[in-house]
């Protein structure tokens, strides 16, 4: 596909090419860290539907998006979600796109890896912070240990690569920083250790659970040795190989070490609002121009505009931890 359009390029000289959707806010899930315990989702009425969501997606790819990752909340609870990856697989096949991938929870793995597969999923970032069972109940509130073991088994199965996100919380699961790296290189799983962000009110203080993967490095290198690589994934994590394993251990760590200045990346949720930036309130609505005509005209523009006033990047810090920097919970851009 010749893009008749041009690339899309931030006022830094960055080059978007990969879009993230939350393709629901919902999840079946409650972890501590990201959301309430009692959370008010986005009305059901505001949703863009599955079509909508291809549409807007397929513009961003027309516009130079190489990398797709569906988020949510929990991709996988969005009704009829498979019938949107298998349509988006499409672009993997033209080579249009480069990689189409998905951040999960893993709790619906069970049902759906092989399908996935089937669509062109290669590679899953599968979320864990834990590998006891009691524990993994009182993080994520309402998940099951065992359907997600289930689900990380059928993502073996089906040949998907996975990696696990743990959040490092202090006093929650600092002491399985080193048996998670061991265990993931057993089961031939990469994993990034991920700092907590104050995005959106919880029931906790994120402040009291904040640990820095400064410290965290230092850790597991008591453990492991980390070699440097310049492997990157399109994201904002670092990559080193860890010697004992061959397999790679990243870290995102927004808070001890910005990222922001190799940006590439912006978010759409489920109803058709563009974030610009993880981390700061400014965002574009693409559902009305969406909505307004059957050409993309309007909708290209509404993007130009947006990506124009893409910002240098977020004010996360750990003196503010404990207040949210943003409204709204990391369940509506997603990761
Ligand atoms: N800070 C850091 N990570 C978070 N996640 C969800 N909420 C937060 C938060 N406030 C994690 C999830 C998932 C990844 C996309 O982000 O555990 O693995
Ligand atoms: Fe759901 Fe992921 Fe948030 Fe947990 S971190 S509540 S699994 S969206």
């Amino acid at each position: 596909m010749g893009a008749p359009y041009l690339n899309m390029i931030d006022p830094f000289g960055r080059t978007v090419s990969y879009l993230r959707v939350s393709v629901t806010d919902r999840c079946d899930f409650r972890c501590t860290y990201c959301m309430a315990e009692n959370m008010t989702f986005l009305p059901r009425k505001d949703l863009l539907t599955l079509e909508e969501l291809d549409r807007l997606c397929t513009v961003f790819i027309e516009k130079g998006v190489r990398k797709l990752r569906l988020t949510g909340g929990e991709p996988l609870v969005r009704k009829n979600i498979l019938s949107l990856i298998r349509n988006l697989g499409r672009h993997l096949k033209t080579g249009a796109l480069d990689e189409l991938t998905l951040t999960t929870n893993g709790s619906q793995l069970g049902r759906f890896a092989g399908e996935l597969a089937e669509a062109g999923i290669r590679r899953i970032n599968v979320s864990l912070d834990t590998l006891d069972p009691e524990k993994f109940r009182a993080i994520t509130r309402w998940g099951r240990f065992d359907q997600v073991m289930n689900g990380l088994a059928a993502a073996q199965r089906a040949g998907i690569d996975v990696k696990i996100n743990m959040v490092a919380l202090k006093g929650i699961n600092d002491e399985e920083l080193i048996p998670m790296l061991r265990w993931c290189g057993e089961q031939g799983f990469d994993l990034t250790y991920i700092e907590t962000m104050p995005m959106g009110e919880i029931d906790t203080s994120r402040g009291d659970r904040f640990l820095s993967l400064a410290d965290v490095r230092k850790h597991i290198e008591t453990a492991f040795t980390l070699e440097e690589t310049d492997y990157r994934t399109g994201g904002p994590a670092r990559y080193c190989t860890v010697r004992e394993s061959g397999r790679r251990v990243g870290f995102i760590s927004p808070l001890s070490h910005n990222f922001c200045e190799s940006c590439n990346r912006v978010r759409l949720t489920c109803t058709g609002t563009l974030y610009m930036c993880l981390g700061q309130e400014d965002a574009a609505d693409l559902r009305a121009p969406l909505r307004a005509s059957e050409s993309n005209e309007l909708l290209h523009r509404a993007i130009d505009a947006a990506i124009a006033r893409k910002p240098r990047g977020h004010d996360f810090a750990v003196e503010r931890l404990d207040k949210a920097a943003v409204q709204r919970h990391m369940s509506v851009t997603g990761g």
